[in-house]
């Protein structure tokens, strides 16, 4: 990667910290990185680290004549492959939406002709603002990829979306851009389902279930990167939209059911949803009301449609490669490939939802992938992302495609 540069422009929130590690481990990629720092920047990441870890001068003011007659800012702007806004606070993604150009970095990212990746950082409460998301919903179609923002504990003692992701997953987002890798699902549809389902009671009360949307939304980034068009159908999660592909988001089971049907015809279907197995069967339009005296309400539920099995056995629009999951505890093989011959589903990706393996929620998977000929193939301890990867590598090679 020596022949690649990035242009990271820094912008002043508290994870700017983080920028260090990051230039250092891009450093150790041999890629090239000039850093920009905004003013608030300079109070909370010195110029002076990532000078010394950059390697680089790093750039601050506009209108420094010695720094233009070194390089003008037009041409700080172009020289990159990539630029990557990290972390990009509720003002730099403001002025970026509306084009402000009112200092070096805003100015660089309206002159650059180049891919824009930001990563937002900010509070919850200002990440969830309308303006905020009006801007971030007007850069993803002004073409700047958005990374991010995490969720989880932050600076200010608040919880939610609004920490910056980690350096790992930035860098790993950086070097996808720096150099594309193959694409050998190019021209193929694909369908995943992901997250939970919400079954309403009433108009307030929902059943749900503790499923992230992790695997799901891992499994559908994956498949973009490997060139497949991608409709992921979520269920509510607090995750945010894997990029390239297009979302469809849903609350209920049938929901769900009638959004994948409407994105047939595909070549291949994974369904990582959680769907609720029941809902109530009736849903009064009118909050159930608790009252003095009286026993409190009895749920009769209904079975929900099954999504995998409906898209297995579909009459018409069978995809060519339908893959499930099953969740279990305890004798994980026999039961998957059960469930594989009672869905008619071709691959299932079983894992041990036993209590103590973290896997619900968590960020790590360990998976057997049971396609029906072979003897299941064990995945063990992965990142999610890593389960994505290779089951998207095993779908280009079962649809001949070579590997992912
Ligand atoms: O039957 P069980 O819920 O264990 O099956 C899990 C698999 O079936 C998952 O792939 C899940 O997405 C899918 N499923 C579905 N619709 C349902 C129930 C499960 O698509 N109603």
């Amino acid at each position: 990667m020596s022949d690649k540069r990035v242009l990271l422009i820094v912008a002043g929130g508290i994870a700017a910290y983080k920028c260090l590690e990051l230039v250092r481990r891009l450093r150790e990629r041999d890629v090239r990185v000039r850093c920009v720092v905004t003013r608030a920047a300079k109070e909370l990441v010195s110029p002076l680290a990532l000078a010394a870890l950059s390697g680089e001068k790093v750039h601050d003011a506009l209108f420094s004549l010695t720094e233009e007659a070194e390089m003008g800012h037009i041409r700080l702007a172009r020289e990159a492959d990539l630029v990557v806004v990290a972390p990009a606070t509720a003002d730099i993604l403001a002025k970026m939406a509306n084009g402000l150009a009112d200092d070096l970095a805003t100015t660089l990212l309206l002159a650059t002709d180049k891919p824009v990746l930001a990563a937002p950082a900010m509070n919850p409460v200002m990440w969830a603002h309308p303006a905020t998301q009006r801007n971030v919903a007007r850069l993803r179609e002004d073409g700047v990829e958005i990374l991010g923002p995490a969720e989880g504990d932050m600076a200010c003692g608040e919880h939610g979306p609004g920490r910056l992701v980690e350096p790992e997953a930035l860098l790993e987002a950086i070097l996808a851009r720096l150099e594309p890798g193959p694409r050998p699902l190019a021209g193929i549809r694909a369908l995943v389902t992901s997250g939970p389902t919400w079954e309403a009671i009433d108009p307030v009360r929902y059943i749900a279930n503790r499923s992230s949307g992790r695997q799901g939304h891992a499994i559908a980034a994956a498949l973009a990167r490997a060139g497949a068009e991608v409709v992921l159908v979520s269920g509510p999660v607090a995750i945010p939209d894997p990029p390239g592909v297009r979302i469809v988001r849903v609350e209920s089971a049938s929901e769900m059911l009638a959004a994948c049907e409407a994105a047939l015809p595909v070549e291949v279907a994974v369904c990582a949803a959680a769907v609720a197995d029941w809902r109530p069967e009736r849903v009064p339009s009118e909050k159930i009301k608790k009252e003095e005296g009286h026993a409190p309400p009895v749920l009769r539920l209904v079975e929900n449609p099954d999504i995998l099995a409906r898209l297995a056995r579909h009459p018409s629009a069978r995809p060519r490669l339908v893959v499930g999951f099953a969740a279990e505890t305890g004798e994980l093989e026999a039961k998957a490939r059960a469930k594989r011959a009672k869905k008619g589903c071709d691959w299932i990706l079983a894992n041990d939802v036993s209590p103590g393996t973290g896997v619900f929620g968590g960020a790590r998977n360990t998976v057997l992938l049971i396609t029906g000929e072979e003897p299941a193939r064990r995945w063990e301890d992965l990142p999610k992302e890593e389960v994505a990867r290779r089951l998207v590598a095993a779908i280009a090679t079962a649809l001949g495609r070579g590997s992912a």
